[in-house]
């Protein structure tokens, strides 16, 4: 039956229960065609920051297609965009101040790493074109953001396409990469990374990380002393830092980009999913007037030839306008600040489960990683855990053994609390199933 779907479902195996059909998105609610209400415990895939279907972001979305709908970027520009940038700039470490618009986020990436290469030609290094990526990295879907991403199930049909890369310790904490407690540890993790920028720093353009939360690969939350390190060896080695925000950034993390939690600027960085609110597809690479300069210039070997069909679309920018105005027009850092705190206490209260291997949180994400025989995000805990979530009016999508919550910033504490009390029903559901977890 699924076979005659018309729509190929993205991440979807052809076991998976057939798709949901909503009607209707509001607030934090999906509202189904046979009448249930779901709560979106994951904002949409990361991206939903002031709940579905905010009167703001319809009205702007509405206003700028009357006016402008799509033109291009090259060559034109038009009010919408610029304002955007402008107000971005209010946002963004001052220190990045060039927006180069693209589509999602893993083209964000693409541009990213493209920048960073074509950087050190640009300024007459064309040697250094290699790229240091973490270990449990996610990226994007695209060839070059699977390529800095780590190996998984996820890329494993297209590893002949993928260009090498250098890879890194990551700070899992959880699971210590080089056998060390956070207590007593001095991130000795970044060791690996220090004797790699010693000996190839001259061949590496840029490190390539996902600042104090690793999304994807098992919402892994690092020390933040673990980034201040990365960006002091990329300071010290001549090494550009590019930060991946697509999920940390516009306050999911607590402060408006995790870079600022631990006071740590990239040479470029890449913003999508909240962009607009998580209405439209949107994203940017922002980067210095260091690495900007260098692609100017009479020579035509200088340009940055790269750009999308649908690169600054005025009505995503009027979207993500209408997101940047919520931000001052409502207490939106007050409403992350109080989901921190109910993720902080329901974590301590189910630290010590029997099916709890580690929680951890940042802002506004909470995770709780079960003990499971196989580890991972293939593990057979996912599938029953999403259906589990789901039959209770709950939209979670676990990965792997990894529980977490990823709210839009308008949820109430009743509606945080309820998912919470799911979660520990679950817990009580895994400890006491066939599938009882093992191993650690
Ligand atoms: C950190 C990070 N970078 C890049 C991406 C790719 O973004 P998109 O799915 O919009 O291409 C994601 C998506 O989850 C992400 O979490």
């Amino acid at each position: 039956m699924k076979s005659k779907l018309q729509i190929w479902h993205p991440f979807t195996p052809a076991a998976d229960p057939l798709p949901i059909h909503v009607k209707r998105a509001e607030g934090v609610y999906l509202h189904t065609e046979d009448g249930r209400r779901i709560i979106d415990g994951i904002s949409s895939w990361w991206v939903n920051l002031h709940g579905h279907g905010h009167p703001a972001i319809v009205a702007a979305i509405a206003e700028q297609a009357a006016r402008i709908d799509h033109v291009l970027l090259a060559g034109f520009t038009n009010d919408t965009v610029e304002e955007l940038a402008t107000r971005l700039r209010t946002v963004l470490p001052p220190e990045l101040k060039h927006i180069f618009f693209s589509d999602d986020g893993s083209t964000a990436v693409e541009v990213a790493l493209k920048i960073a290469v074509q950087y050190w030609k640009n300024t007459g290094r064309p040697e250094k074109a290699g790229i240091v990526a973490l270990e449990h990295a996610y990226h994007g879907d695209t060839v070059g953001a699977m390529s800095v991403g780590d190996d998984s199930g996820f890329t494993e049909s297209f590893t002949s396409l993928l260009f090498p890369i250098h890879r890194v310790y990551s700070a899992y904490c959880y699971r210590c990469p080089v056998g060390k407690v956070r207590a007593t540890c001095h991130v000795d993790c970044t060791e690996k990374l220090r004797r790699l920028l010693e000996e190839k720093h001259n061949e590496i353009a840029a490190v390539i990380v996902e600042p104090l939360l690793q999304g994807a690969g098992g919402m892994i939350v690092h020390p933040v002393e673990f980034l201040q390190r990365v960006r002091q060896m990329c300071t010290d080695f001549g090494v550009l830092l590019i930060d991946d925000e697509v999920l940390t950034g516009f306050g999911r993390c607590g402060r408006m980009f995790a870079g600022e939690i631990a006071g740590v600027v990239p040479d470029l960085m890449c913003i999508s999913k909240g962009l607009t609110g998580g209405v439209l597809p949107m994203a940017a690479t922002v980067c210095t007037d260091e690495i900007h300069a260098a692609f100017q210039g009479e020579e035509s070997s200088r340009t940055f030839y790269h750009g999308h069909s649908y690169t600054g679309n005025p009505i995503a920018a009027a979207a993500a306008v209408a997101s940047l105005k919520i931000f001052k027009s409502e207490p939106a850092f007050e409403r992350i600040a109080s989901i921190a705190e109910i993720h902080r206490e329901r974590l301590a209260a189910v630290r010590e489960h029997p099916a709890v291997g580690d929680v951890r949180s940042i802002g506004t994400v909470a995770a709780i990683e079960l003990k499971a025989e196989d580890p991972g995000y293939f593990s057979k805990l996912r599938p029953k855990l999403y259906n589990f979530f789901i039959d209770r009016g709950v939209l979670l999508r676990p990965l792997g053994n990894v529980i977490y919550i990823l709210p839009p910033y308008v949820i109430t504490s009743a509606e945080l609390n309820f998912i919470h009390d799911r979660i520990a029903e679950a817990l009580d559901f895994c400890a006491g199933s066939t599938i009882a977890p093992g191993g650690s």
